[in-house]
């Protein structure tokens, strides 16, 4: 017999022997472990049943259930709707309030004050229009941005950005003088054009600090090119309308700080005070003491330090909830889970923290139609279904 058929034949023996035998003990405890009853509040994994047909709403609804980042999306969209809750509830404690306001814009206070961080690219992204309808209908109380997320919004204005593609080659855009942001294209001549716009401006700021003692911030300033931008497509024109203060503490890191940078040779000798603006952003989270206070983060580095930091002056924001693919084995603050905020006092410890992990232009306009979209009523939008095509096609065949 050869060695692989003595093989083989002990292998059948074997095998009908197994089927005789009991399943031994070891194994069978070892799979068959018993469980302890679920907690009657137990959720069930449950998605969406396509037989119910196409509702947006009810697939989005159903996320809560599914499991996995769409649990924590619903978890997000469940975490704002109670901070929105908590701000629509008369403000407690008035009789309390600091005295000191914002300058040099004053806003009233809510119940809550909302605090929504984004990074650069975000702005450069379609996700504009998101916090610029934030913005527009007075939704939040403190935007932070860095340089990039400011810078884009006017440029903006002044010229388009473009879709791209993530993979052509910065060689051949750069011999066309287009520059590259992810899929987005941006021609240089819109830095130009900004150029133009900004040079104007940034003199009149020099001769009012000059004549008029004005002290610029970061924030000032932004408020002040919100205002000159006029132009209803921005967040910074309706942040400047609404008294939505706009911190950005590393303002010069971007197309701003090379306009800075050439004005100082052509008119130099303005000055941006941070001094001012970090006592600012921390005074509206220590004035938020005895209410609420909320953050919502898009994205990581600064933004959502700095908003984090400005909860540690009051110990620590109620609701939080932060978007962004940053992972925390590499020990940046981008990653941190909510939880290592918490150790920091940036976070209240009853707070209920989300962290949804995701590219945010997926997932921020559904997030933000599920919250504060529901509660902005708009007549337009009640007119047009009025005059829907549905309707208007029911009109023709009759
Ligand atoms: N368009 C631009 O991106 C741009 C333009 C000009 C200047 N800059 C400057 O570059 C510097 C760095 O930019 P930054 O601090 O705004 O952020 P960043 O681009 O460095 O991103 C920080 C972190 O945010 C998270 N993040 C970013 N985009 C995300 C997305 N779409 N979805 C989910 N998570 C996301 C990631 O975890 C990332 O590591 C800033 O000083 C900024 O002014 C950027």
């Amino acid at each position: 017999m050869s060695k692989k058929q003595k093989c083989e034949e002990d292998n059948t023996v074997t095998h009908s022997n197994m089927a005789s035998e009991p399943i031994p003990s070891v194994a069978a405890d070892a799979v068959l472990v018993q469980s302890v009853e679920m907690p009657a509040d137990s959720v069930k994994v449950q998605g969406y049943d396509f037989n119910q047909g196409v509702d947006y709403r009810k697939i989005l609804q159903s996320y809560l259930t599914s499991g996995f980042q769409a649990t924590n999306f619903g978890l997000a969209i469940d975490e704002i709707n109670k901070m929105l809750d908590k701000k629509a509830e008369p403000r407690k404690g008035d009789e309390d309030e600091s005295t000191e306001k914002h300058d040099p814009r004053e806003r009233r206070d809510t119940n809550c004050t909302i605090f929504l961080g984004y990074t650069s690219n975000l702005i450069s992204s379609g996700l504009r229009g998101t916090l610029r309808f934030l913005a527009q209908h007075n939704l939040v109380d403190c935007l932070v941005s860095t340089a990039g997320g400011i810078e884009e919004d006017f440029i903006k204005c002044l010229a388009n950005t473009y879709l791209g593609d993530f993979h052509l080659s910065g060689r051949d855009l750069r011999s066309k003088g287009i520059n590259r942001i992810g899929n987005l294209l941006v021609p240089n001549d819109n830095y130009c054009k900004f150029e133009d716009w900004i040079n104007p401006i940034l003199d009149q700021m020099l001769d009012e600090q000059n004549t008029q003692g004005v002290n610029w911030t970061p924030s000032k300033m932004i408020a002040r090119l919100g205002k000159e931008i006029g132009n209803p497509d921005s967040v910074y024109y309706w942040a400047y309308k609404n008294n939505i203060p706009v911190f950005s503490p590393g303002l010069t890191d971007g197309s701003i700080g090379d306009m800075i940078y050439f004005h100082s040779y052509k008119n130099p000798g303005l000055k941006l005070d941070i001094a001012e603006d970090i006592r600012l952003i921390n005074s509206l989270a220590v004035r938020a003491a005895h209410t609420g206070m909320i953050m919502i983060i898009v994205g990581g580095g600064l933004v959502k330090h700095h908003i984090c930091n400005a909860n540690l002056m009051r110990n620590g924001a109620d609701y939080s909830v932060f978007i962004n693919t940053s992972q925390e084995f590499d020990g940046s603050d981008s990653g941190a889970r909510p939880d290592e905020a918490i150790s920091w006092g940036k976070i209240k410890c009853s707070a209920r923290p989300v962290k949804l992990y995701c590219e945010a232009t997926l997932v921020f306009p559904l997030i933000v139609a599920e919250t504060f979209a529901q509660r902005v009523s708009l007549p337009h939008i009640v007119k047009s279904k009025e005059d829907s095509p549905d309707k208007q096609h029911q009109e023709i065949i009759k």
